[in-house]
């Protein structure tokens, strides 16, 4: 175990703490004792990244790895945190270092964090300490994710690297996202992901200060500083232009994918994180990797997440305990309903596309299969269980086995009803 901070500097997050302002993740509720109300009560709105990260970082430990002569991949965490909420619930920080423990006889996880605030840093130290095993190798930096990135991407050194960029507000520039993602490896394929929250907030607010005439320095160093996260000044005519704002940032996180797909070949999926009491993104997740594997997989991992998501804002209504009634819960039954929508949506879809192609291939036709209805709200359970109709129908073979529905190759039959009927036409006309 390694474990080397760096000195303090009071004044690290004067810019950091203007991101920070103009995300609109400053307004968690104060609690006593304390010192930042993110990790009091803005866990909330992390329950969905938190359970994507949990599914779908195993996974590509898992895959990017197995080929690895050592076993070893990397995990860097640009804006780590304080590792767990003050209520102790699992932050990005913790929720890997127990990947770290619970993968250890197979794969080797060495861990690089960045965190700029100092109490943030300290008590970070302090749960990984107490977390990770006693072999791991781990790393902690106190400062700004831009000074510590190349230190990051040479400590992954040619082993597999998963980086997660979480800031408050606009993180690092364009250029060192994709320097990450292009950074050389030796050894077969990049094996280099990353996963970005693009917080809406802070764009919108920020974009805001387009529209004055005459913005401060202060507005006008935080508008360069957007340029450079978004690798240009090719947003402000979106924004200029859109009807809302919420439509001209839809527009710019996916003009920010499409440009670092362009200079990375990266592809990307965008996953927008809405609670009931918001039409609109609370914050967008978008994921970079160039292997269909792993595109397969955080689909999987996005639905699975929202699954944790849609409970976590559905809570049970509370029981009055002056009442005589308990109230039932309408969240089990609601979300069943949804569920098997989605398997008769899968269906219909698989059904179209065998008619018309005569086979399905996975992951090639995912988008087909699964249709806008269901991408990243089904997941392989959904899947599989739409297929198997079509199969004891009598009209896809092989059967669709979950463990391999992911390279699963399937082609149309004809039912044993529509064989006899055949039958029929051929023979001889009676007389
Ligand atoms: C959204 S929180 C991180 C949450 C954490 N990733 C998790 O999932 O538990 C963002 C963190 O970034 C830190 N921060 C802000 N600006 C930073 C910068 N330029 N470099 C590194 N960390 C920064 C903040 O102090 C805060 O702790």
């Amino acid at each position: 175990m390694t474990l080397e901070g760096e000195s303090a500097d009071p004044d690290i997050l004067s810019t950091g703490l203007d991101d920070y302002a103009i995300s609109g993740e400053a307004g968690g509720d104060e609690v006593a004792g304390s010192d930042d109300p993110f990790f009091v009560s803005k866990k909330a709105a992390a329950v969905f990244k938190h359970k994507l990260l949990k599914t779908y970082f195993p996974k590509f430990a898992g895959k990017t790895a197995s080929t690895e002569a050592d076993k070893r991949l990397a995990y860097v965490d640009t804006h780590a945190g304080r590792g767990a909420y003050d209520d102790g619930t699992a932050g990005s920080p913790l929720l890997v270092a127990q990947d770290v423990a619970g993968l250890r006889q197979s794969r080797q996880i060495d861990c690089f964090f960045i965190e700029a605030k100092k109490s943030n840093y300290e008590r970070l130290t302090q749960v990984l300490a107490n977390n990770m095993p006693a072999e791991a190798r781990w790393h902690v930096r106190h400062g700004r994710a831009s000074d510590h990135l190349r230190e990051a991407v040479d400590f992954a050194g040619n082993a597999p690297l998963f980086m997660f960029i979480d800031p408050y507000g606009l993180g690092p520039t364009f250029d060192e996202v994709v320097a990450v993602l292009n950074r050389p490896r030796e050894g077969h394929g990049s094996k280099t992901e990353v996963l970005l929250n693009f917080i809406a907030m802070a764009f919108s607010r920020a974009g805001g200060y387009l529209r004055l005439t005459d913005p401060t320095p202060q507005q006008t160093t935080t508008l360069e500083h957007l340029d450079a996260v978004l690798g240009g000044d090719w947003w402000h005519d979106i924004y200029l232009s859109s009807d809302t704002t919420a439509t001209a940032v839809a527009e710019i996180a996916k003009g920010y994918a499409d440009r670092i797909n362009k200079k990375t070949g990266c592809a990307w999926t965008l996953m927008p994180v809405r609670d009931r009491a918001h039409k609109q993104p609370i914050y967008r997740l978008v994921h970079f990797t160039r292997h269909p594997d792993g595109l397969w997989e955080i689909r999987e991992a996005a639905a699975q997440a929202g699954a944790a998501w849609r409970k976590y804002c559905s809570p049970p209504p509370a029981s009055d305990e002056g009442s005589l009634f308990t109230l039932e819960d309408p969240f089990p039954a609601e979300e069943e309903a949804r569920q098997a929508g989605w398997i008769d949506a899968i269906e219909h879809n698989a059904r179209e596309l065998l008619a018309r192609r005569g086979e399905i291939v996975l992951p090639r036709d995912a988008h087909e299969v699964f249709g806008p209805e269901t991408f990243g709200q089904a997941w392989l359970k959904h899947l599989r269980q739409a297929l198997v109709r079509l199969f004891k129908e009598g009209i896809l073979e092989p059967k669709p086995l979950a463990r391999e529905l992911s390279k699963y190759r399937g082609h149309a039959v004809q039912p044993d009803s529509l064989r006899r009927s055949k039958a029929v036409e051929v023979l001889p006309p009676q007389v």
